[in-house]
């Protein structure tokens, strides 16, 4: 199950907002796509999922296994998003319904799909509230949206993507509204999850350090273009672009800085150390300081849960 896309271009209006992209997420891939804010990386989602704002001409080519699916028509794209390809935004409050239990929304996608039964579908909506580490699933069900901690919130976003088992995950910022803790919590399960179900994923952040917990692979745009794209690790050690050498500058020091300072600079004198600099050290230990690696929240990120869950 592989995604292709070439040489991919948006307009809006007289402009070229996605100016010819290419980039490839094999089967089992995790690509993460990165740059500026307003270098693409929306829109190049949304055109893969065929939910592109109103004036927006796509043009180009993406490729889902083979099949082109740019220009399908609205019920054909509908058919594989969150069945073949499921998808993760960054605020949950707006991807969830407030007035839906979060049991019903998790079930909605496998009645939908599956056209099982709504008790079938919230049996499902259990087991998969327990999939991404929600405490109490069986009565964290019948809860509301706002009932929910913001953590708690995006895992049930991330349910709500996973509940069909798509093949694909694409998910567009789907930490940045959340504090810095809870969202190592949320990337360590959404890395977990991806991994576990051999899903390939594409990642979308404006975070190296983020980037560099998740994906394998990178593509990193300026203003709807591509200026660099391979193997994170390789990217981390020898960045070949402009961007991406400030992006690494940001993420190491995000990551280092709240430790002590100056940070950075230690790290790259260690003795024995033969890389340029930060660039090596920085976002490998970030990772492991954020405790996405060693300390996956089970939920734990959820400090309203003792008030609404009793
Ligand atoms: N609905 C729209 N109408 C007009 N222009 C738009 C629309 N959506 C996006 N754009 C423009 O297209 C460009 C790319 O937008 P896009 O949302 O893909 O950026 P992005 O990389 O996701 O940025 P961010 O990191 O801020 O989310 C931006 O210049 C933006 O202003
Ligand atoms: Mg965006």
């Amino acid at each position: 199950m592989s995604l292709e896309i070439s040489d991919l271009r948006i307009e809006i209006g007289a402009r070229a907002v996605v100016d010819g992209i290419s980039f490839a997420v094999p089967d089992g891939a995790r690509v993460g796509l990165i740059g500026e804010s307003g270098s693409g990386k929306s829109l190049t989602a949304l055109a893969i999922l065929g939910l592109l704002p109103d004036g927006a001409r796509a043009t180009g080519s993406i490729r889902w296994n083979g099949r082109e699916i740019l220009g399908l028509p609205d019920r054909e794209v509908a058919a594989l998003r969150g069945d073949d390809i499921g998808m993760v935004f960054q605020e949950p409050r707006t991807a969830l319904n407030p007035i839906r239990t979060v049991g019903r929304q998790i079930g909605e996608s496998v009645r939908i799909h599956e056209r099982v039964s709504r008790r079938e579908a919230l049996r499902r909506a259990v087991i998969e509230a327990e999939r991404v580490a929600l405490p109490d699933p069986e009565r964290i069900v019948s809860r509301y949206p706002h009932q929910l901690s913001g953590g708690q919130r995006q895992r049930v976003a991330i349910a709500m993507a996973l509940a069909c088992r798509p093949r694909l995950l694409i998910a567009d910022e789907p930490t940045t509204a959340l504090d810095v803790t809870i969202q190592a919590g949320v990337l360590a399960l959404l890395r977990a999850l991806v991994q576990d179900a051999g899903m390939s994923l594409v990642f979308i952040t404006h975070d190296l350090a983020v980037l560099a917990q998740v994906a394998t692979h990178a593509v990193v745009l300026e203003h709807g273009r591509v200026v660099e794209q391979g193997e994170v690790a390789e990217l981390l050690r020898a960045p070949s672009s402009s961007v991406t050498t400030a992006l690494l500058r940001d993420a190491t020091a995000t990551l280092w800085h709240p430790e002590r300072s100056p940070g950075p600079i230690r790290g790259a004198a260690e003795p024995g150390s033969t890389s340029p600099g930060p660039a090596s050290t920085g976002p490998t230990r970030g990772t492991s300081s954020a405790g996405a690696e060693t300390a996956p929240d089970v939920g734990g990120d959820d400090t309203p849960t003792g008030e609404h869950l009793p």
